[in-house]
Protein backbone atom coordinates (compact mmCIF):
# COMPACT_ATOMS: atom_id res chain seq x y z
CA UNK A 1 0.00 0.00 0.00
CA UNK A 2 1.80 3.01 -0.79
CA UNK A 3 -1.28 5.16 -1.48
CA UNK A 4 -0.55 8.86 -0.25
CA UNK A 5 -3.94 9.35 2.14
CA UNK A 6 -4.87 13.18 3.79
CA UNK A 7 -6.64 13.09 6.89
CA UNK A 8 -9.83 14.75 6.39
CA UNK A 9 -11.53 14.06 10.24
CA UNK A 10 -9.04 13.01 13.18
CA UNK A 11 -9.57 9.88 15.24
CA UNK A 12 -10.34 12.61 18.10
CA UNK A 13 -12.70 14.76 16.23
CA UNK A 14 -14.67 11.93 15.06
CA UNK A 15 -15.22 10.98 18.59
CA UNK A 16 -16.03 14.09 20.15
CA UNK A 17 -18.99 14.31 17.32
CA UNK A 18 -20.12 10.40 17.86
CA UNK A 19 -20.71 11.50 21.45
CA UNK A 20 -22.82 14.61 20.42
CA UNK A 21 -24.95 12.58 18.57
CA UNK A 22 -25.35 9.39 20.88
CA UNK A 23 -26.52 11.87 23.64
CA UNK A 24 -29.24 13.81 21.05
CA UNK A 25 -30.10 9.98 20.41
CA UNK A 26 -30.18 9.38 23.74
CA UNK A 27 -32.63 12.30 24.76
CA UNK A 28 -34.60 11.57 21.83
CA UNK A 29 -35.32 8.02 22.35
CA UNK A 30 -35.91 8.43 25.79
CA UNK A 31 -38.22 5.61 27.25
CA UNK A 32 -38.72 4.22 23.78
CA UNK A 33 -37.57 0.80 22.31
CA UNK A 34 -34.54 1.46 20.62
CA UNK A 35 -33.64 -0.91 17.97
CA UNK A 36 -30.40 0.03 15.58
CA UNK A 37 -29.96 -1.42 12.58
CA UNK A 38 -26.19 -1.53 11.36
CA UNK A 39 -25.61 -1.89 7.63
CA UNK A 40 -22.96 -3.80 6.82
CA UNK A 41 -20.03 -4.07 6.64
CA UNK A 42 -19.36 0.00 6.18
CA UNK A 43 -21.26 1.07 9.32
CA UNK A 44 -19.91 -1.26 11.65
CA UNK A 45 -17.35 0.44 13.35
CA UNK A 46 -19.61 3.80 13.52
CA UNK A 47 -22.65 1.13 14.89
CA UNK A 48 -19.91 0.47 17.79
CA UNK A 49 -18.69 3.77 18.29
CA UNK A 50 -22.50 5.14 18.58
CA UNK A 51 -23.74 2.06 20.75
CA UNK A 52 -21.28 2.64 23.73
CA UNK A 53 -22.12 5.97 23.83
CA UNK A 54 -25.97 6.15 23.53
CA UNK A 55 -27.32 6.05 27.37
CA UNK A 56 -30.11 3.86 26.48
CA UNK A 57 -31.17 0.45 26.80
CA UNK A 58 -31.53 -0.83 23.18
CA UNK A 59 -31.15 -3.72 21.24
CA UNK A 60 -28.82 -3.85 17.57
CA UNK A 61 -29.02 -5.74 14.28
CA UNK A 62 -26.93 -6.13 11.45
CA UNK A 63 -28.53 -6.46 7.51
CA UNK A 64 -26.02 -6.48 4.48
CA UNK A 65 -26.78 -4.84 1.18
CA UNK A 66 -24.97 -4.88 -1.85
CA UNK A 67 -26.29 -2.19 -4.96
CA UNK A 68 -25.38 -2.91 -8.52
CA UNK A 69 -24.31 -0.37 -10.83
CA UNK A 70 -21.90 0.77 -13.49
CA UNK A 71 -19.12 3.02 -12.68
CA UNK A 72 -19.36 4.85 -8.94
CA UNK A 73 -22.97 5.15 -8.31
CA UNK A 74 -24.91 3.22 -7.06
CA UNK A 75 -27.85 1.79 -9.31
CA UNK A 76 -31.12 1.46 -6.73
CA UNK A 77 -30.96 -1.95 -7.36
CA UNK A 78 -29.87 -3.29 -4.19
CA UNK A 79 -29.61 -6.85 -3.40
CA UNK A 80 -30.19 -7.91 0.35
CA UNK A 81 -27.03 -10.16 1.13
CA UNK A 82 -28.15 -10.44 4.67
CA UNK A 83 -31.56 -10.05 6.39
CA UNK A 84 -32.01 -8.77 9.77
CA UNK A 85 -32.54 -12.10 12.28
CA UNK A 86 -35.12 -9.94 13.92
CA UNK A 87 -38.91 -8.69 13.03
CA UNK A 88 -39.05 -4.68 13.87
CA UNK A 89 -42.77 -4.17 14.06
CA UNK A 90 -43.55 -2.16 16.79
CA UNK A 91 -40.08 -1.26 17.55
CA UNK A 92 -38.24 2.29 17.00
CA UNK A 93 -35.60 1.36 14.41
CA UNK A 94 -32.76 3.86 13.78
CA UNK A 95 -30.77 2.90 10.44
CA UNK A 96 -26.66 3.67 11.05
CA UNK A 97 -25.10 4.18 7.79
CA UNK A 98 -21.37 5.13 7.05
CA UNK A 99 -22.42 7.56 4.35
CA UNK A 100 -25.00 8.72 1.69
CA UNK A 101 -23.92 9.08 -1.35
CA UNK A 102 -26.76 9.20 -4.51
CA UNK A 103 -29.09 8.19 -1.18
CA UNK A 104 -30.32 4.84 -3.91
CA UNK A 105 -29.60 2.58 -1.54
CA UNK A 106 -31.35 3.86 1.90
CA UNK A 107 -34.44 4.47 -0.12
CA UNK A 108 -34.69 1.45 -1.49
CA UNK A 109 -33.96 -0.43 2.06
CA UNK A 110 -36.22 1.97 3.94
CA UNK A 111 -38.77 1.08 1.69
CA UNK A 112 -38.60 -2.16 2.70
CA UNK A 113 -38.67 -1.88 6.25
CA UNK A 114 -41.69 -0.04 6.63
CA UNK A 115 -43.25 -2.78 5.32
CA UNK A 116 -42.52 -4.45 8.25
CA UNK A 117 -44.62 -1.98 10.48
CA UNK A 118 -42.03 0.01 12.68
CA UNK A 119 -43.15 1.70 14.68
CA UNK A 120 -40.38 4.48 13.62
CA UNK A 121 -38.05 4.29 10.99
CA UNK A 122 -34.79 6.99 11.33
CA UNK A 123 -31.36 7.24 9.72
CA UNK A 124 -28.28 7.84 11.29
CA UNK A 125 -24.86 8.54 9.22
CA UNK A 126 -20.96 9.61 9.65
CA UNK A 127 -21.08 10.91 6.91
CA UNK A 128 -23.50 12.79 4.34
CA UNK A 129 -22.46 13.79 0.55
CA UNK A 130 -25.98 15.94 0.09
CA UNK A 131 -24.00 17.39 -3.81
CA UNK A 132 -24.86 13.61 -4.92
CA UNK A 133 -27.97 12.76 -3.71
CA UNK A 134 -30.43 11.65 -6.80
CA UNK A 135 -33.28 10.53 -3.90
CA UNK A 136 -34.58 13.23 -2.30
CA UNK A 137 -36.56 10.87 -0.49
CA UNK A 138 -33.83 9.83 2.01
CA UNK A 139 -34.29 12.27 5.08
CA UNK A 140 -31.73 12.05 7.70
CA UNK A 141 -32.28 12.73 10.99
CA UNK A 142 -28.58 12.72 12.37
CA UNK A 143 -25.55 13.30 10.35
CA UNK A 144 -22.07 13.68 12.11
CA UNK A 145 -20.24 15.22 9.54
CA UNK A 146 -21.21 16.75 5.81
CA UNK A 147 -18.28 16.05 3.15
CA UNK A 148 -17.04 17.33 -0.49
CA UNK A 149 -17.73 14.79 -3.07
CA UNK A 150 -14.56 13.15 -2.80
CA UNK A 151 -14.03 9.47 -2.40
CA UNK A 152 -13.23 8.51 1.64
CA UNK A 153 -12.03 6.01 3.28
CA UNK A 154 -11.29 5.11 6.89
CA UNK A 155 -13.61 4.27 9.55
CA UNK A 156 -15.45 1.51 8.30
CA UNK A 157 -15.12 3.42 4.61
CA UNK A 158 -13.10 1.15 1.88
CA UNK A 159 -11.51 1.43 -1.52
CA UNK A 160 -11.46 -2.47 -3.05
CA UNK A 161 -12.71 -3.39 0.66
CA UNK A 162 -8.97 -1.96 2.21
CA UNK A 163 -8.80 0.85 4.79
CA UNK A 164 -11.79 0.25 6.86
CA UNK A 165 -9.80 -0.69 10.07
CA UNK A 166 -8.18 3.18 9.94
CA UNK A 167 -8.93 5.06 12.70
CA UNK A 168 -9.75 8.21 11.11
CA UNK A 169 -11.43 9.48 7.86
CA UNK A 170 -9.37 10.56 4.78
CA UNK A 171 -8.79 10.84 1.25
CA UNK A 172 -6.91 9.14 -1.60
CA UNK A 173 -4.64 12.03 -2.94
CA UNK A 174 -3.90 11.26 -6.67
CA UNK A 175 -0.16 10.89 -7.32
P1 LIG B 1 -25.59 5.34 -2.31
O1 LIG B 1 -26.61 4.28 -2.63
O2 LIG B 1 -25.09 6.02 -3.56
O3 LIG B 1 -26.04 6.33 -1.28
O4 LIG B 1 -24.32 4.56 -1.84
C1 LIG B 1 -24.06 4.33 -0.56
C2 LIG B 1 -22.94 3.32 -0.38
O5 LIG B 1 -21.87 3.51 -1.32
C3 LIG B 1 -22.34 3.55 0.98
O6 LIG B 1 -23.02 2.81 1.96
C4 LIG B 1 -20.90 3.12 0.76
O7 LIG B 1 -20.80 1.73 0.98
C5 LIG B 1 -20.61 3.42 -0.69
N1 LIG B 1 -19.91 4.72 -0.82
C6 LIG B 1 -20.42 5.89 -1.25
N2 LIG B 1 -19.50 6.87 -1.24
C7 LIG B 1 -18.37 6.32 -0.76
C8 LIG B 1 -17.06 6.86 -0.47
O8 LIG B 1 -16.72 8.04 -0.66
N3 LIG B 1 -16.16 5.97 0.04
C9 LIG B 1 -16.45 4.67 0.27
N4 LIG B 1 -17.67 4.13 0.03
C10 LIG B 1 -18.62 4.95 -0.48
MG1 LIG C 1 -22.24 0.99 2.85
Amino acid sequence: MDDKIRILLSEEEVAKRVKEVADEVSRDYKGKPLHLICILKGGIFFTCELAKRIDLPLTMDFMSVSSYGSGTVSSGIVKITKDLDDPIEGKDVLIVEDIIDSGNTLAYLIEVLKQRNPNSIELCTLLDKPERRVKDSVKVKYTCFTVPDQFIIGYGLDYDQIYRNLPYIGVIEQQ
